[in-house]
């Protein structure tokens, strides 16, 4: 079989959904589980949140679209779901209804399509209000007349006011503080709870935790923020990407490697051939040089990157064989770690298309179920 593996470590997850929950312990933890938990896989995540190792059951799950909740539904997930986009149709809201589903409304036409709807019990809403990132969600000036309109409708349940932070992963943001002004100004008018922060701004923005906070990318371990903090230091990887070194080989100084023999051996060197590749959606943009751990010993990626297979210098790896573990990032075998964070740069890229980009050929593995 070939040895490339993305091994999921549930523990972990629950660690990092506690640290989430300890950053904000007046506020409820929404674990944000789209995009099949970043890669990791959702009904394996939601089920191990929501499980009794987990002393604080997470109390709501937070993904993109009705598809991704009835894949949660039907593998038995019966925790609240909220819907961070809300429906893209109409004809949606009877699945909202009949699986509980809690729904964010960005839009005139959704408010009115919920009004147009008789739920058999009202339905939780989550109004999302523009305060700066400019994506979704009601003008400020808006977001008053709409939540007035909300709690008057017999359609709409417990109602929250939803934002998202553009800059919440910079140390020193003149624009959060902006937008956080927005927000807490429409807070007071409308004694309104807010759900605002995603995992930076849980990190480390105190004032936005509110009464829910939506940590994702955290949960998987990566640490959102610019400048990392104590708290980040306490995030544990829960995708390692492992495989094996599958062939080797010496070359002369100056012979090249790979594709458009972009590297050049700058001394004889030996070549390591692992089983990993775009195909598999390690990137291609990685650069000579990106880290990788052979035997948990940290070596650099050499020549482009290949659809199957990509090669890493061994050189100073004397025990490097055929069947070596490597660690493309996560946590080896002997406990050193590569963070996917570290890889991300080196790709010039963000840890979230990292780890959404690991394709269904990489067959996920679960530890701690
Ligand atoms: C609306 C919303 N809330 C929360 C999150 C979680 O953000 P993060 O993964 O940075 O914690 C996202 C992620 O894209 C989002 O779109």
């Amino acid at each position: 079989m070939r040895p490339l593996v993305a091994h999921i470590d549930l523990d972990a997850l629950r660690h990092n959904y506690r640290l989430a929950c300890s950053c904000a312990p007046q506020s409820q933890a929404v674990a944000v589980i789209k995009a099949d938990a970043y890669g990791h896989g959702a009904v394996a995540c939601a089920k191990a949140l929501e499980g009794d190792v987990l002393e604080k059951k997470a109390p709501a799950f937070a993904v993109a679209c009705i598809e991704e909740a009835m894949a949660l539904r039907d593998a038995g997930v019966q925790t609240p779901i909220v819907l961070l986009e809300g429906i893209f149709s109409a004809d949606e809201l009877s699945y909202v209804d009949k699986h509980r589903l809690w729904m964010s409304i960005h839009s005139r036409w959704q408010l009115e399509a919920l009004q147009a709807f008789t739920p058999s019990a009202p339905i939780p809403v989550w109004l999302k209000v523009d305060s700066g990132m400019h994506r979704l969600g009601f003008a400020p000036e808006q977001a008053a007349s709409v939540w007035r309109k909300l709690e008057a409708m017999p359609e709409a349940g417990a109602l929250h006011l939803m934002s998202h932070f553009a800059t919440a992963d910079a140390t020193d943001s003149a624009y959060f503080s902006q937008q956080m002004a927005i927000l807490e100004a429409l807070a007071a008018e409308l004694n309104a709870p807010l759900c605002l922060a995603n995992s930076p701004a849980t990190l480390a923005r105190p004032e936005a935790h509110g009464a829910w906070h939506r940590p994702g990318v955290m949960l998987y371990g990566s640490d959102p923020l610019e400048a990392p903090n104590k708290l980040t230091r306490q995030l544990q990887p829960v995708m390692t990407l492992r495989s094996e070194i599958i062939s080797l080989r010496e070359i002369e100084a100056g012979e090249p490697v790979g594709y458009g023999g972009r590297w050049h051996a700058p001394r004889r060197s030996r070549i390591a051939v692992v089983a990993a590749g775009y195909g598999d959606g390690y990137d291609r943009h990685a650069v000579d040089g990106t880290p990788v751990l052979v035997n948990g010993k940290r070596a650099a990626l050499a020549g482009k990157v290949s659809m199957d297979m990509l090669t890493v210098d061994v050189t100073d790896i004397p025990d490097a064989a055929i069947g070596s573990e490597v660690v493309l990032w996560g946590k080896a075998q002997n406990g050193e770690v590569l963070s996917i964070d570290e890889v991300a740069r080196c790709c010039d890229t963000i840890s979230y298309t990292l780890l959404t980009g690991v394709l269904p050929r990489v067959p996920r593995r679960y530890d701690g179920v």
